[in-house]
């Protein structure tokens, strides 16, 4: 059995910082908390960025009453989108640095709170938000943001990233002052999930969890985080995926999301994301299904190297480890994991999405240009990454 005190982290040979918002708010109609917390920050002219989406409108409704009853007058934009485009980024700047907004609040799935981020921005950055993509280009902290999230999965309520779509690439803007000054977790908002969605979500934040275990970014911080996600994740997403109404198994997952985003925002991302960020965009495949596609493979690629943190995670799975070698261990953690996935109905081939086995080098050339990961504990050559997408094709693991 491994513990975490045997850990050899390579992130502590040099200086790590950890970053979080300055207050996480969690708890079933910690919602109605919302003008509290807005006074807190001392603002008083909020802007809310959310979908028009059937499902939300019911609860912007809520929240917009639970404002005005405290004397405020939220102005609602409701023109964001999945997966946004810088387009639409760019229209909302416009309209943040056109209204006299002090407080932003992004109510949403990740991609509306990801464009809070940027209507945030805006208000004190000019330049269009293009200038902005990479990483720490944003000047200036912009105004006060809070993240209120209504799946639980990406974790965005907690992390300095923006992610958007410029073409058919994803970019992201990255920056500390992207930070939500407070992430408002209610659970009771992600109960009208369908199962579908509550599984891609919930296989987001347990990819994202154990990416981060497998980073050299990792630190001891990072993994307390990342292994009590991979916990919840293993304990409630069955439930949640089964009865949505299920509050119990609700805020366990949105806890994990919340600690999955805490963790990988200092600890960073492997080869998981990498993957699901080329081959999902090119079948329209949402971003968490493609993370729960990917996961087993992605533990397969790192055990032959890191056997005794994939061990971590099947501890942290409940899974009886006692007897086993370390990489035996590790082999039941990829097993554990790949159950899982089968269980809330995520496919585990990518020729069941249409892909030819022949797009699988070209994919593996983007993926490698496009989004090398310094901290993956494998090089990610084109033909290691080939070798992963082709097993995926496949629907090989563990052979
Ligand atoms: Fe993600």
């Amino acid at each position: 059995m491994v513990r975490l005190a045997d850990i050899a982290y390579p992130s502590l040979r040099q200086i790590t910082a950890f970053l979080s918002p300055r207050r996480i708010v969690f708890g079933i109609d910690s919602r109605k908390d919302l003008a509290k917390e807005i006074r807190r920050l001392e603002g008083s002219r909020p802007l809310i960025v959310t979908y028009a989406e059937p499902k939300l409108i019911s609860t912007v409704e809520e929240i917009v009453k639970i404002l005005r009853s405290d004397g405020m007058d939220p102005i609602v934009y409701d023109q964001a989108e999945p997966e946004p485009r810088i387009e639409v980024a760019e229209n909302l700047a416009t309209y943040a640095r056109n209204g006299s907004f002090d407080v932003v609040i992004g109510i949403g799935g990740g991609s509306a709170m990801d464009l809070a981020k940027i209507a945030s921005m805006s208000v004190t950055n000019p330049k269009p938000v293009r200038d902005y993509l990479g990483v720490d280009l944003v000047p200036k902290k912009g105004s006060s943001l809070v993240c209120i999230p209504t799946t639980a999965g990406t974790g965005s309520e907690v992390t300095m990233f923006s992610v958007l779509s410029v073409g058919k690439k994803k970019m992201d803007v990255a920056s500390p002052h992207i930070i939500p000054d407070v992430a408002l977790i209610d659970p009771f908002l992600t109960a009208t999930m369908p199962p579908q969605l509550t599984a891609g979500t919930g296989m987001d934040a347990l990819s994202q969890a154990i990416e981060t275990v497998t980073s050299l970014a990792a630190t001891p911080l990072t993994d307390c985080l990342a292994l009590t996600a991979i916990q919840l994740a293993a304990k409630w997403l069955r439930a949640a995926c089964a009865d949505g109404s299920n509050l119990e198994a609700r805020s366990g997952m949105a806890l994990a999301a919340t600690l999955s985003g805490l963790a990988f925002g200092s600890g960073k991302l492997t080869l998981g994301h990498s993957l699901a960020q080329t081959f999902g965009p090119a079948r329209k495949i949402s971003h968490g299904l493609s993370c729960g596609i990917a996961l087993p493979y992605v533990m397969d690629f790192y055990l032959p190297v890191i056997p005794e943190r994939l061990s971590l995670i099947a501890e942290a799975m409940m899974v009886e480890t006692r007897g086993l070698s370390v990489s035996e261990a590790g082999k039941v953690a990829i097993h554990t994991v790949t159950k899982l996935v089968e269980d809330v109905g995520i496919p585990l081939s990518l020729k069941e999405f249409g892909f030819a086995k022949g797009e699988m080098s070209e994919l593996a050339e983007i993926c490698a240009r496009e989004w090398p990961r310094p901290n993956s504990p494998r090089e990610l050559t084109d033909q290691a990454v080939r070798e992963v997408l082709e097993k995926m094709w496949e629907g090989r693991i563990l052979a």
